[in-house]
């Protein structure tokens, strides 16, 4: 039944017809442990009380007026987010790429306006993944993704992740509009950047006049145990880029902006016609809410006892590389057999899924169970158990 669907994914024959919680159900009744969240968006869950009752509620009042009128509910997870960033104002869209776009028009439009129009360039990092739209995908650096769509936006530079050396060359060549990373580089494979390299970024950005952007849209929002990633380094961005757990399964980007950056958009620069309507900005206020009210906690100690748990089965198989990500985003490098791994896991009902070739990434809900991290973990030891040694014959 599915000839009329274009093949731009490798989808697996399962359907899913229900959820509560972490656990999704199947159409033939089977049971799974969610630790994928539809790739870090369902962050309250499956059948969450609070949120399905905001959202019959605003079904029926209102879906969509159009960005013509003002929204509360808008208006109010503006102010959230605010308040959540320490940061001014918030440009909604639907998706992380659009959140990426807007990020990159308001640097350039910011440039113009401070009386440097010659700076359009954008620095983006290795591993870096923004999204699939042109602007986006100029600065995503897979170039399996890029390829094939060129040309895309000139001007951008891609620097060898962490490298402190390399960026402060980059700048001392030219200043860019932007330097575009992610805190922790979720597609690229779960890397984490040194908080001594976010800390130069932001030295180097403030000293020279570029925007800095954190694309916060998988490793933001709570998911590891503060509100932006950025957070742990103690580095605020100029902008900050989210999308995926923001409206707990609906789709809502945000570009969250700093007090110098928030008027560089004016009436007509930018805009989108479904962007931070009524019923998602009902379901991100719930986000929001749960978030701040205890939701927040509840994220790093799941994610320090995923944690632990992952560095002890390290420590107990060898084919373990290297264990990545914080809070609730969490990858396994393996030396061999990641695709492996996330198929048995799969088969015995753990849902993760498989990143950057070798590792198995870890994107629970947030409101997942200390017993259900327990046994994702246990169903983790039986698939690096079961795992097929390396033929000796090959690397
Ligand atoms: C860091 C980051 N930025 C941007 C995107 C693009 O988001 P979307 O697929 O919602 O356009 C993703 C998606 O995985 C992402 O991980």
């Amino acid at each position: 039944m599915d000839e009329h669907v274009i093949r731009n994914y490798a989808r697996a024959d399962i359907v899913f017809v229900s959820g509560n919680g972490a656990i999704l159900r199947d159409e033939t009744g089977r049971e799974y442990l969610d630790f994928l969240s539809g790739i870090g968006v369902n962050s309250l869950g499956h059948g969450h009380p609070r949120l399905v009752d905001a959202l019959r509620e605003q079904a029926a009042r209102v879906l969509h007026t159009s960005n013509l009128f003002r929204h509360p509910f808008t208006e109010r997870v503006a102010a959230l987010l605010a308040e959540a960033t320490d940061m001014q104002a918030v440009f909604f869209c639907n998706s992380g790429t659009e959140a990426t776009e807007a990020a990159l028009k308001i640097a350039r439009k910011h440039q113009r306006r401070c009386g440097h129009p010659e700076r359009t360039g954008f620095l983006a990092l290795e591993h870096g993944f923004h999204g699939r739209t042109l602007g986006a995908l100029s600065v995503t650096h897979h170039r399996a993704y890029r390829e094939p769509f060129a040309p895309l936006v000139p001007g951008v530079r891609f620097l060898p992740a962490g490298d402190a050396a390399a960026l402060q060359a980059a700048f001392d060549a030219e200043v860019p509009a932007a330097l575009i990373l992610e805190p922790i580089q979720g597609e690229g494979g779960v890397r984490e950047l040194a908080h001594d390299y976010l800390r130069l970024a932001r030295k180097l950005c403030s000293a020279r006049g570029a925007v800095l952007i954190h694309d916060e849209v998988q490793c933001g929002a709570g998911r590891t145990g503060a509100f932006l990633a950025g957070d742990h380094a103690d580095v605020k961005p100029d902008i900050a880029t989210l999308a995926k757990p923001l409206a707990a399964g609906l789709p809502l980007g945000a570009a969250v902006v700093a007090a110098g950056l928030a008027d560089a958009l004016v009436p007509g620069d930018h805009g989108s016609t479904f962007g931070g309507g009524p019923l998602v900005c009902r379901a991100a206020e719930v986000f929001l809410c749960e978030l701040r009210d205890g939701l927040g906690e509840h994220v790093a100690a799941r994610g320090a006892q995923l944690g632990d748990g992952l560095h002890a089965l390290a420590a107990e198989f060898p084919v373990i590389a290297e264990v990545r990500g914080r809070g609730l985003l969490r990858g396994l490098r393996l030396r061999h057999g990641a695709p492996d791994l996330q198929r048995t896991l799969l088969d015995n009902g753990l849902i993760t899924n498989c990143t950057a070739g070798d590792v198995v990434r870890f994107l629970p809900p947030y409101v997942v169970t200390a017993e259900q991290t327990d046994q994702a973990l246990d169903l983790l030891r039986e698939g690096l158990a079961a795992l097929p040694k390396p033929d000796r014959g090959k690397k």
